[in-house]
């Protein structure tokens, strides 16, 4: 067993110690997250709530370590996130770490199905049956009969759920989504969190989900509410 397993085991699989973000806006400083503590366990859901504007997105990317904080320390899958550059921290993510991004951050030139492949294909030699991996994970969500859209052909809702099936597809220990059920109707926001629960109880996935979607809290471990750039 590999030291890095061995860490993971003993301690959360995500946590946040003292974490500060600072950010320089136009009218100044802003403290957008004050001294904040967060553990997730391996296999557990969280959802995170809050007003507009108090933090939940920015928290969402320090915790997978897409930014960085002002102070304070974050460890992923056993790693204190601090001590690795970019390069390192992108290395970290690799197989072991889903993203859904707000505003899904589809790559434009490439298909819904090239989309999904991509993360599989940059993990090289992990994944021998990327393409009926990807082929699932677009089942999943519903859309093979769209695997060769483009993002610009494909509805918001659409685009969220190949955003999804790009994070779940590679099988992550844990998976950060960003209002995952945000632009979709009641029916297809039911089956995009039945999806979640299920990733979660099949693979053993952590999710920590920012979401405003009492259906989708509800069915979480935990609630936890950021105020105050605190959760509380
Ligand atoms: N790059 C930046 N520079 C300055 N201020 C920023 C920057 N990014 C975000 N902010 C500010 O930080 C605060 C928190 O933003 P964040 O996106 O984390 O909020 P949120 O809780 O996800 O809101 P929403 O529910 O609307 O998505 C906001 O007040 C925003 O204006
Ligand atoms: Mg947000």
């Amino acid at each position: 067993m590999k030291e890095s397993d061995q860490l993971t085991q003993a301690s959360p699989l995500c946590r946040a110690q003292g974490v500060e973000k600072n950010l320089h806006g136009p009218g100044g400083n802003l403290s957008i997250l004050r001294a904040l503590d967060l553990d997730v366990a391996p296999g557990e859901a969280v959802a995170i709530l809050g007003a507009s504007g108090s933090g939940k997105s920015t928290l969402l990317g320090l915790l997978a370590g897409l930014d960085r904080p002002s102070g304070g320390e974050v460890w992923l899958c056993g790693q204190p996130l601090s001590e690795l550059d970019e390069d390192g921290r992108a290395a970290l993510r690799e197989g072991q770490v889903g993203f859904v991004f707000q505003n899904f951050q589809l790559l434009p030139t490439l298909t819904a199905r090239e989309n999904v492949l991509l993360p599989l294909e940059l993990a090289t030699g992990r994944y021998p049956d990327a393409d009926a991996r990807a082929a699932d994970a677009l089942a999943a969500v519903g859309l093979q009969e769209r695997a060769g859209h483009y993002p610009r052909q494909l509805s918001g809702g659409e685009q969220q759920r190949i955003a999804l099936a790009r994070a779940f597809a590679p099988a992550p220990r844990i998976l950060f989504a960003d209002e995952p059920t945000g632009n979709l109707d009641a029916d297809t926001g039911a089956r995009i969190i039945e999806l979640l629960l299920r990733l979660r109880a099949d693979a053993g996935a952590a999710l920590v989900l920012v979401t405003h979607d009492p259906a989708l809290a509800e069915r979480c471990d935990r609630r936890l509410h950021m105020r105050d750039g605190r959760l509380q």
